[in-house]
């Protein structure tokens, strides 16, 4: 048995090479040390990184867990979040809080919802695909793996056409993670007041103009004479949209990066679009969006492996280490399309398991099938080793800064 928090040297996250490159540094933690300490980009204090598949789960499903990191956050953090709602996410809650936020919710983000929305993600994309076909130098990222999603959320939500762009704008500013640090993120600060009236507008115009959208069905939840406050719904709002945001384009932008590089997987799609469903699962685990949720911290002291973790301390479970580990996944480094089975846990485990997965899935699908079938001839515009991953925000997200390609 060991402590974490003294045997091994300190792992940072945001080193630029690992933020680069983290696969050989993750491979290593999960052979030698698979519980052991990091340097946490919230508290800067030493926190717990758990890199092992089963470890992970653990950490993801065992209640023993919490998420509710409120108390742990330094207090300019604390006192921002508590200013603009984003304490009140059921990301952030455990039982029974955040059973009663996902029950409501989950009554109004249905499968049927984006089901519906399938014919208008196809069509935003083609539109997409028209603009960037007529451009000299085409940027997958900029040019179509960010505008869609947040397109696609704003009319889901119900944001009046005028509004849109406005919308857009700010919200992809404000949740992209690459303005979330030191001095950007104070001066992000004025966007994030501006989204959050307009989010204030939004809540306001469906009460009186309600309509078949999202924020009228969160408003209009009633489940045993319980429903939703209009803190709670907007707090509900930022969370989709930081946890559906940037996500959705780290897939669409890391996935096609991942099969441009594997051109025998890019051909197989080409030839078989009937493939996209289980090739997204595969592109969700090879590229994992999201490289790990909200911290966890133990109620009481506990095993992680053979590591004695104190009750407290912040771990840190990587879902991006999880998905490549040899103990679970045949050849983990290499794309396959047609892996099965694929137990990735790109959406996370466990109660907090991701609400917008059927939404990602669709956007994934529809976009990479769509790409393929337009640029079937794509390739990438520079060598490789000039792709530069976002760096300076947050961790626990990882996508290109920008992905340049030739058409063909
Ligand atoms: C490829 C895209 C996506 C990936 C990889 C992803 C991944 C995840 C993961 C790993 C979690 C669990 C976090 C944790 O346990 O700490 C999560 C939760 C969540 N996701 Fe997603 N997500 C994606 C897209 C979306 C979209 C499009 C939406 C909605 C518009 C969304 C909404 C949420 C919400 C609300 C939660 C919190 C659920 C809860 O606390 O009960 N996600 N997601």
């Amino acid at each position: 048995m060991n402590t974490a928090t003294m045997t091994q040297a300190i792992t940072d996250l945001s080193q630029p090479a690992i933020q680069q490159n983290p696969w050989p540094t993750y491979a290593t933690l999960r052979k030698t040390a698979p519980v052991s300490p990091l340097k946490s980009e919230f508290t800067r204090k030493t926190a717990v990184i758990v890199t092992r598949y089963d470890d992970v789960m653990m950490v993801y499903k065992d209640p023993r867990f919490s998420n509710d990191m409120s108390s742990n956050m330094p207090f300019p953090v604390r006192w921002l979040m508590k200013r603009i709602g984003s304490l009140d996410i059921m990301m952030l809650k455990d039982d029974p809080e955040h059973r009663r936020l996902r029950g409501l919710v989950d009554k109004a983000f249905t499968p049927k919802m984006v089901e519906a929305m399938g014919p208008r993600i196809e069509r935003i994309a083609q539109d997409l695909l028209d603009a960037m076909a007529k451009k000299d130098n085409a940027d997958l990222v900029e040019d179509f793996a960010k505008p869609l999603p947040i397109t696609v959320i704003s009319e889901m939500l119900g944001v009046p056409p005028e509004e849109c762009y406005e919308f857009n704008q700010l919200t992809s500013s404000s949740f992209d993670t690459s303005t979330a640090s030191g001095l950007r993120r104070i001066t992000a600060l004025p966007n994030m007041w501006k989204m959050i009236r307009l989010f204030k507008r939004l809540i306001k115009l469906r009460r009186e103009n309600p309509d078949d959208r999202l924020v009228t069905a969160l408003i209009n939840i009633y489940d045993q004479g319980d429903q939703l406050s209009d803190r709670e719904i907007l707090g509900m709002i930022f969370l989709l949209l930081f946890a559906g945001h940037e996500t959705s384009v780290n897939l669409i932008g890391s996935g096609m990066l991942a099969l441009l590089e594997q051109p025998d997987q890019f051909a197989k799609l080409r030839d078989n679009p009937d493939l996209i469903e289980p090739a997204v699962e595969e592109l969700l685990r090879f590229s994992s969006p999201v490289v790990y949720g909200a911290s966890r911290f133990p109620t009481e002291d506990l095993m992680i492996g053979d590591t004695l973790v104190p009750k407290g301390t912040e771990v840190i479970g990587v879902l991006s280490s999880a998905n490549r580990d040899e103990a679970v996944f045949e050849n983990p480094e290499q794309i396959d399309i047609t892996r099965n089975p694929n137990r990735h846990i790109a959406f996370g485990v466990g109660i907090h398991f991701c609400l917008g997965v059927w939404l990602a899935r669709s956007e994934g699908k529809l976009a990479i099938n769509a790409l393929i079938k337009r640029f079937p001839n794509m390739q990438l515009a520079v060598p490789r080793d000039q792709l530069r991953w976002k760096v300076g925000g947050t961790n626990a997200l990882r996508g290109l800064q920008s992905l340049p390609i030739r058409l063909g």
